[in-house]
């Protein structure tokens, strides 16, 4: 099972989209066991954002990223981190396909709605900024038999 982090950004908060948002995972099958509002401050979005920070887009980023709060999960499944992503779809609301989160809530490139880690290495450094100790939650649910076939040992 991988756990990945997503951030809901300020915009789909102010948008109030969280709900919306959060229900595509759970419809999908995937297990929240972490979630928090939270306001990010100018330290942890440097971290986070931290392999950007060459880039001509960064300042606009983080000045984004800590204007409102925001919604952080994380959220586990078989190969979680993969779907998540194809769940989000491309990085820019204007190139998304629908179907996707930000292809069907949003049209802007940088106002675009929500963070997914995009590898293993990512996911575990990234839920290690965002969650404390005991704050990611391994807990047993109840449907788990119904979401995955785990007649042969493991979740297929
Ligand atoms: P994220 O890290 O937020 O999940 O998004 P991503 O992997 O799809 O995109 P990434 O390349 O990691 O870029 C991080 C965030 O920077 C903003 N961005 N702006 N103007 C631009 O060319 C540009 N490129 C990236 C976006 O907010 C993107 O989510
Ligand atoms: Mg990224």
């Amino acid at each position: 099972m991988e756990t990945t982090l997503i951030i809901l950004k300020p915009d789909a908060v102010q948008r109030g989209l969280s709900g919306r948002i959060i229900s595509r995972f759970e419809d999908k099958g995937l297990q929240v066991v972490g979630m928090k509002l939270m306001q990010i401050s100018q330290q942890l979005a440097a971290t986070h954002y931290e392999a950007h920070k060459a880039k001509p887009f960064y300042a606009g980023l983080v000045k984004f990223m800590t204007s409102s709060p925001v919604v952080v999960l994380a959220v586990r499944g078989n190969g979680a981190i993969g779907i998540a992503r194809n769940m989000m779809g491309a990085t820019f609301g204007s190139k998304a396909n629908p179907g996707t989160i930000r292809g069907d809530f949003g049209v802007s490139n940088s106002f675009n709605l929500i963070h997914g880690s995009d590898s293993p290495e990512a996911a575990e450094r990234e839920l290690k900024l965002f969650f404390q100790a005991g704050e990611v939650l391994n807990w047993n649910r109840a449907q788990e038999g119904w979401v995955y076939d785990m007649s042969g040992g493991k979740p297929e």
